[in-house]
């Protein structure tokens, strides 16, 4: 039987600089990338089109089983469609990502959607961005990192992002939603975030994202090796 592809698992709080760094790290390693963070929101999308009332496990459940979520390549962007429609927009709402959240509370949700991102483990490597990659989805993964930073570096590069965008909100108000979302995530019965017990803990703040790549990469053998 030939050996499982290598998985890299990035997991962290909201904001730490996952999604960047797993991207980077993907493309220079040429390896796949899970979003996992895009399957729990695109089921909040989908449950939200259907007004499936996040109080109501057993719909959202049913939901996740029929919800269609794909990634696809659109020159420098990765577009995700839910149930075919394109849903990357609106996927990427601070609504959307506390929906998410409340969802990804419920263990049948979470159960729904493991054999899914197991699926992303494809050769020559998968770099699996999450919360409970190391622990949960590929706890046999040979490379684990956890990212952190602090909530207040958080909210200041995504009110600093949203800023570019042309959006306005109060950075006390991002700073509330990160706290809060990072409490429900931390606090939750099933896979709850904490770092896996063999992940090496890179702390981003005040870091340049440069670096980060770099401290991640260093953690892999090096080609020529
Ligand atoms: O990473 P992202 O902010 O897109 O994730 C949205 C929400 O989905 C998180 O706040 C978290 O509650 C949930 N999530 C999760 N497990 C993952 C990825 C995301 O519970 N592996």
């Amino acid at each position: 039987m030939s050996p499982l592809p290598p998985v890299l698992t990035i997991d962290g709080p909201s904001g730490a600089g996952k999604g960047t760094v797993s991207r980077i790290v993907a493309h220079r390693l040429g390896w796949h990338y899970l979003d996992s963070g895009a399957l729990y929101r695109a089921v909040g999308v989908a449950a939200s089109w259907a007004d499936i009332d996040t109080s109501d496990a057993s719909a959202l459940v049913r939901c996740t089983f029929d919800t269609r979520i794909r990634f696809v390549e659109r020159g420098e962007s990765l577009r995700v469609l839910v149930n075919d429609t394109d849903a990357t927009d609106e996927l990427r709402l601070e609504t959307t990502g506390a929906l998410a959240s409340a969802i990804a509370a419920i263990p049948e949700v979470r159960a729904a959607l493991k054999e899914r991102q197991r699926a992303f483990r494809m050769a020559p490597g998968l770099v699996a961005d999450g919360r409970d990659m190391g622990t949960v989805i590929f706890p046999d993964a040979p490379f684990k990192v956890f990212l952190t930073a602090s909530a207040e570096e958080r909210a200041h590069r995504r009110h600093k992002q949203l800023k570019e965008k042309g959006v306005s909100v109060n950075f006390d108000d991002l700073l509330r939603e990160i706290m809060a979302r990072d409490a429900r995530d931390a606090q939750r019965a099933v896979a709850p975030l904490r770092p896996a017990d063999d992940a090496v803990l890179i702390d981003t703040s005040g870091i340049g994202i440069d670096d980060v790549v770099a401290k991640v990469l260093g953690l892999l053998p090096s080609p020529e090796a």
